[in-house]
């Protein structure tokens, strides 16, 4: 098992002057895990300068020490008690909490959250204990400290307790146990205070430490392998990345997203050791391929059984810490794993306070500093995650303004589809001398899916020809892929029974696909009636880096019937065709659109500049 994992990491948090550091001195100290003659060292250098000895100084002494030394990222404070090693995560500010915590610098174990026994319950302590909810840290433990400053009172620590417990359990959390503690005179923290404390029978600190579960390595999760940098070495090409869960073997075929290409692990390359078999969560390692496929820092690889979800459209649960706050329409950065993709917010539903847990919802224009947001963001390329709850460390995500880390989230609601299995395995994608970015910048124009679903007599022709004659009037290369049409040549041999329906709509994808790629914006009109499939389909334009753009083509049944253009829903009502959609057979409506118009209150050309004012941006060439 790798160094890494057999240490419990304990990131400790706690507003700021209630007293962490000093705690953190304290275990330093009384575990001697302080270089020799550090704490006299220090010890002198007070007196020298009067001043009075801190336990919190020789935490500043060992950062101080440790930068010099190396560069690094989080603090990292190593420690060790009789029964195990930890490391201590040490975050200043809930700010640099969830940066370290989102960024997968340091995913800890357990939380210590420290709570001054004068000061009480405070913002930045509810605050806090929504972020460990939020990313899932389910092993606290709370010391009450400085309770020499309030007589040692049992009843003060128990309002305290209760007052604390009751916000957690609003979180749905549950502290492993509340401790009463003075940093300073050592009480609680290391060695028990029965003097002081004689109403206390519970553990020190270190004690309910040790009784902590080490988090077992993401082992059990799906291997998700992200590529950090391509080296060449002579003729080896070295790929270099973070297993961040599950286990990865030589002989595994792996599926690199989000190009979807496969090939197997050659070799695993260790830095120093002999070459290993396997590499397991946590571990940095480089890796070689049997084939040589194109693979660049952001890619993950996966096994094909388990891939992760490839969207350029996300849920989350964004916690905000910029002043600025999040606006809606607003552009920033999306940090993932190692893939870094422009966004926008293109819709907040709900908003809520990370201290009073007050929810809005309705209409809402931004996310403000400590708020947390449900918002909707849409890619400018495909990004490659997985839902939190299943993958955490392919689930979370910074967004970055500037240069700055402004926001910290987990991705929820995502769809994993199964892919189509390649019934030949000798079939090779073969790049094309010009690409899409050549292609484009001489049409003038990106490619592009536009897809649109919606009942038989919704309007999807009507509004797809509307909207082709609108692109090719200002010059663009446009093509509509129509249900009827397509059913008479390419899928001819298909009818209407549920498979079949999934095949029409599977081809079709890979059409448009391929018009995409070719450079034309492809508007399809189809019933594609099945979520899942239009999933797909999106997966599959993304696959070819197109952009893929979903309108419902909203109308009632009612209308729809009364429409009637081919006379098919009479016939259906008859008996006449079986399986018609809407009457005996399901339309799944889209839950999350980019795009709904409904035909039965607005005009075409209504729905067609709706189409237009999102579609035209993104077909820009420029980055
Ligand atoms: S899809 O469900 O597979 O996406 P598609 O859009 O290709 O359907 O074809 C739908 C068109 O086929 C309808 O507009 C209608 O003209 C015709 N059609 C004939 N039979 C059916 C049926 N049973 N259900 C739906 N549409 C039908």
């Amino acid at each position: 098992m790798s160094d890494e994992a057999q240490r419990l990491k304990i990131v400790f948090v706690g507003h700021v002057d209630h007293g962490k550091s000093t705690l953190i001195g304290r275990i330093l100290h009384d575990t001697s895990s302080l270089p020799e003659g550090k704490v006299a060292a220090i010890q002198a250098a007070c007196t020298e300068e009067g001043m009075e000895f801190e336990f919190a100084f020789l935490l500043d002494a060992l950062l101080e020490e440790q930068a010099q030394n190396i560069t690094i990222d989080t603090t990292q404070i190593p420690f060790r008690t009789a029964r195990r090693r930890y490391v201590i995560i040490d975050a200043p500010g809930h700010k640099e909490f969830l940066k370290n915590m989102i960024t997968g610098a340091a995913s800890a174990d357990a939380a210590v959250l420290v709570i001054a026994a004068n000061e009480g319950v405070r913002e930045q302590s509810r605050r806090h204990g929504y972020l460990l909810s939020l990313l899932g840290i389910r092993q606290i433990v709370v010391v009450v400290n400085k309770m020499d400053l309030v007589g040692h009172s049992e009843q003060a620590f128990r309002e305290l307790e209760a007052e604390y417990r009751a916000f957690l359990a609003s979180l749905g959390l549950e502290a492993q146990c509340f401790i009463p503690a003075s940093a300073r005179a050592g009480d609680n923290v290391a060695r028990r205070a029965d003097d002081t404390f004689a109403w206390y029978s519970g553990p020190t600190l270190l004690g309910a430490l040790d009784e902590l579960q080490a988090v077992t390595a993401p082992l059990g999760q799906p291997l998700r392998f992200s590529v950090q940098d391509v080296y060449r070495f002579d003729d080896r090409r070295i790929i270099a990345g973070r297993v961040e869960s599950g286990t990865l073997r030589v002989g595994d075929q792996l599926v690199f997203s989000p190009a979807n290409k496969m090939s197997t692990v050659a070799s695993i390359e260790a830095w120093s050791a002999a070459p290993p078999e396997e590499a397991i969560a946590g571990d940095a390692i480089g890796i070689t391929l049997r084939d040589q496929i194109f693979v660049e820092r952001g890619y993950v690889a996966s096994h094909q059984q388990e891939t992760p979800i490839e969207a350029n459209r996300v849920h989350a649960e964004l916690f905000w810490l910029a002043e600025a706050p999040l606006r809606r329409e607003a552009h920033y950065t999306l940090r993932l794993a190692t893939q870094e993709v422009k966004c926008q917010v293109v819709g907040i539903e709900q908003v809520m306070d990370s201290s009073s847990l007050a929810i809005s919802s309705g209409e809402i224009e931004q996310v403000a500093r400590n708020e947390v947001g449900r918002v909707t963001l849409q890619m400018r390329a495909p990004l490659v995650l997985d839902n939190h709850d299943r993958v955490p460390s392919l689930g979370r995500f910074v967004l970055v303004d500037a240069g700055r880390i402004c926001g910290g989230g987990i991705v929820f609601g995502g769809v994993y589809t199964d892919r189509f299995e390649v019934k030949s395995k000798n079939i090779f994608w073969s790049e094309g001398r010009i690409s899409a970015r050549v292609r484009a910048a001489q049409n003038g124009h990106r490619g592009a899916v536009v897809w649109l679903t919606g009942l038989s007599g919704a309007g999807k022709s009507t509004v797809a020809q509307a909207l082709e004659a609108e692109l090719f009037a200002r010059g663009m290369h446009t093509y509509v892929l129509d249900g009827d049409n397509i059913r008479h040549g390419l899928n001819s041999n298909l009818g209407f029974s549920p498979e079949d329906r999934v095949e029409n709509i599977r081809r079709v994808s890979e059409v448009a696909k391929l018009m995409a790629d070719a450079g034309t914006v492809a508007i399809t009109a189809f019933i594609s009636p099945y979520r899942l499939d239009r999933r797909r389909a999106r997966e599959i334009a993304l696959e070819g880096k197109a952009e893929f753009i979903e309108v419902f083509v909203d109308a009632p049944l009612r209308v729809c019937e009364e429409r009637d253009p081919k006379q098919l829903y009479k016939k259906a009502r008859a008996g006449e065709i079986r399986n018609f959609t809407g009457i005996d057979a399901p339309y799944e409506a889209p839950e999350d659109p980019e795009i709904t118009v409904k035909t039965d209150e607005q005009s075409v050309d209504e729905s067609v500049s709706m189409i237009l004012e999102q579609l035209l941006p993104r077909l820009r060439t420029e980055e």
